[in-house]
């Protein structure tokens, strides 16, 4: 690090990554024991969804997989979903201009207000990380569409379209695979849908990593689980890794999510595993960097109204099966994030365990 650089020499708007500059600070350096390296990309589920519509076995047999990915990894990739490439390439193709663009034009949506619908920013939180993270992102609501588009960037040409087309193709894959969860869980494929289709939020992250001089020593993000119900992940790069619990005996380790084509990613949140009073995990992942590419991805995050509550349901409560989760929705989530460093290791779901 240069003299006189610190956490507050980076802010957002001049980050190290924004300046693209060609070491690492000080400020961004990970302790070690958060890069192991000891991954692999053996064992990722990937599952067919379009069996979903198939006859009730063969919707059986999905719905199985499903289940055992949530139960195991909390985490698999989906292919034959129905959403076609041309869509997936225009909304990486959009986000990718939009970080392009020049900074005046970003900084219009530059806020570190986390209950803001729209907003632009760097690392995790900006100017309150301890460390930092070599990442820009765009956070944006998206659905209702109509409610929010017209809050959206204008610039590159052509964002709104291509990015609400894939937004609205994602959250209608978003229901189908929550209903078969639902399923999964015995509580029937509508069980969330009145509380999803029409008043469901959706959050879409739209992450940057630039190259990074230093891939081993920084992060894109650090570990942490997603407060959603699922998240659903596109990724022009790999860079993401998954973290598997009952690996090495118990002791678990990282996993490298490997770049396929076409391959969507779904992450099981904080809001599914209370939903399943513990049996599905949220996964916890995070984002590693590289030296020459820069690496966008588009996280889709889906759960309930802004102040719905999600909670056990009674059908999953049973003597040997006492509440494990208090009820949470996703405004609480925001509170925990103003209060807490998910950087030093917080996590929101351990907020809502009840102990024994
Ligand atoms: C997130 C996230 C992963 C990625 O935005 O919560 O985990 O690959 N993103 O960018
Ligand atoms: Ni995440």
């Amino acid at each position: 690090m240069e003299k006189g650089e610190d956490s507050s020499t980076f802010k957002m708007g001049n980050s190290a990554q924004e300046r693209g500059l060609p070491y690492v600070p000080d400020c961004y350096v990970v302790p070690p024991s958060w890069q192991p390296c000891d991954s692999n990309s053996e064992i990722v589920p990937t599952i067919d969804v379009s069996r979903l519509n198939g006859g009730d076995d063969e919707r059986r047999g999905v719905i199985r997989e499903i289940s055992l990915a949530c139960q195991h990894l909390g985490f698999f990739q989906i292919v034959n979903h129905g959403i076609n490439q041309n869509i997936l390439d225009d909304a990486l193709e959009v986000a990718k201009g939009f970080f392009e663009l020049p900074a005046k034009e970003k900084k219009k949506f530059m806020s570190n207000d986390v209950y803001a619908p729209v907003r632009y920013s760097t690392s995790l939180k900006d100017g309150l990380d301890k460390i930092q993270f070599w990442r820009i992102f765009l956070k944006h609501y998206a659905h209702p569409l109509h409610r929010w588009i017209h809050l959206w960037p204008e610039n590159p040409p052509g964002y709104r379209e291509k990015m609400g087309k894939f937004c609205e193709e994602v959250r209608k894959l978003s229901i189908e695979i929550m209903g078969a969860i639902t399923e999964s869980l015995g509580l029937g494929r509508d069980y969330l849908s009145s509380r999803m289709d029409e008043n469901g939020m959706q959050v879409m992250a739209v992450n940057c990593y630039p190259p990074c001089p230093g891939p081993d020593a920084a992060l894109g993000l650090p570990p942490h689980s997603d407060y959603s119900c699922i998240t659903i992940l596109l990724q022009n790069l790999a860079g993401l890794k998954i973290f598997d619990p009952m690996a090495h005996g118990g002791s678990g380790r990282w996993v490298v999510v490997p770049q396929v084509t076409g391959v969507l990613k779904v992450h099981i949140g904080d809001h599914v595993e209370v939903l399943s009073n513990g049996l599905y995990k949220s996964v916890v992942h995070k984002v590693t960097l590289n030296e020459e590419n820069t690496r966008i991805s588009l996280a889709s995050l889906h759960s309930l109204d802004m102040n719905d509550k999600m909670s056990v349901p009674c059908e999953l409560v049973n003597n040997e099966n006492p509440v494990r989760y208090k009820e949470s929705s996703f405004n609480d989530f925001l509170d925990f994030l103003v209060k807490n460093d998910i950087s030093q290791g917080d996590r929101f779901i351990d907020t809502l365990r009840i102990k024994d």
